[in-house]
């Protein structure tokens, strides 16, 4: 399990994440959903041990990510997808997919980069093994993301708006691939403001307002007049996606 347990933070005098409780289970989908501010990438950046929590408990499977000795293994289990394109400039796509695998993993690099052609032809990138960032379309770079994620075999894979700097038609792409990867029961952490996708794909969606989890709900009952959409941040969050 992936358990997030009354996590504070804070950036100087602004309260970021404000006693953030939320426990991901193997196979489940979560999407997280709120305000640009509210604290997703925060809150994603906080269990991979990007930031230093001021009060509460992180762990992925057990190991704790605010104890030096345990986030290697934390991180091992959890793959992240940045929105913004953070691949290697000067590495082609199979090699930026297999460089964690063989340094990190000690993966023998053959091994690797059959894996890493298997991944890439499994977004529809077979042919793109040697192309470098710069040679991709954002669309096709965030699909070598998801790639270069998977390829460390996460139990947990942690999207942060993935979609949100892609056009229309790249962002059909990249869902596309998602929606395979929940379907094949991929444990996935999902921000996002693709609203009508997380409901499609996701177990549970909850809803972070101002650094606090307002709604955690099993999707059906998160878009249910009586469940979330009760809450009326939820109702005026959810009419101002429909609307944008
Ligand atoms: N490193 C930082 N230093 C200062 N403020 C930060 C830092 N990172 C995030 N913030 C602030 O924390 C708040 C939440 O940011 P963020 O987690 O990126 O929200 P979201 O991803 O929901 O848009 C914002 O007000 C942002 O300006
Ligand atoms: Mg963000």
């Amino acid at each position: 399990m992936l358990k997030v347990e009354n996590v504070k933070k804070s950036f100087g005098a602004a309260t970021v994440l404000n006693g953030v409780n939320l426990t991901v289970r193997p196979g489940e989908v979560v999407s997280i959903l709120g305000s640009s501010g509210s604290g997703k990438s925060t809150l994603i950046r906080c269990i991979n041990g990007l930031e230093k929590l001021d009060a509460g408990r992180i762990t992925v499977d057990e190991f704790d990510v605010s104890k030096p000795k345990e986030l290697a293994e934390a991180r091992k289990r959890s793959g992240t997808v940045f929105q913004l394109f953070n691949l290697y400039p000067h590495m082609t796509a199979l090699q930026n997919i297999t460089l964690a695998p063989v340094e990190v993993l000690k993966r023998p690099r053959a091994e690797a980069e059959v894996d890493g052609r298997a991944l890439l032809a499994s977004v529809g990138l077979g042919d793109r093994a040697d192309a470098y960032p710069a040679q991709l379309s954002g669309g096709q770079r965030q699909r070598v993301g998801i790639c270069r994620a998977l390829a460390m075999k996460p139990r947990y894979l942690l999207l942060d708006e993935v979609t949100s700097a892609l056009d229309p038609e790249m962002t059909a792409e990249v869902l596309t691939i998602l929606a395979k990867l929940a379907a094949e029961g991929t444990t996935m952490v999902f921000v996002t403001h693709e609203v009508e996708f997380a409901r499609q794909i996701s177990n549970r969606v909850v809803f972070l307002e101002k650094g606090t989890l307002l709604v955690d709900l099993p999707t059906k009952d998160f878009f249910d007049p009586a469940g979330g959409l009760a809450q009326p941040r939820v109702a005026q969050f959810l009419s101002k996606m429909r609307k944008d």
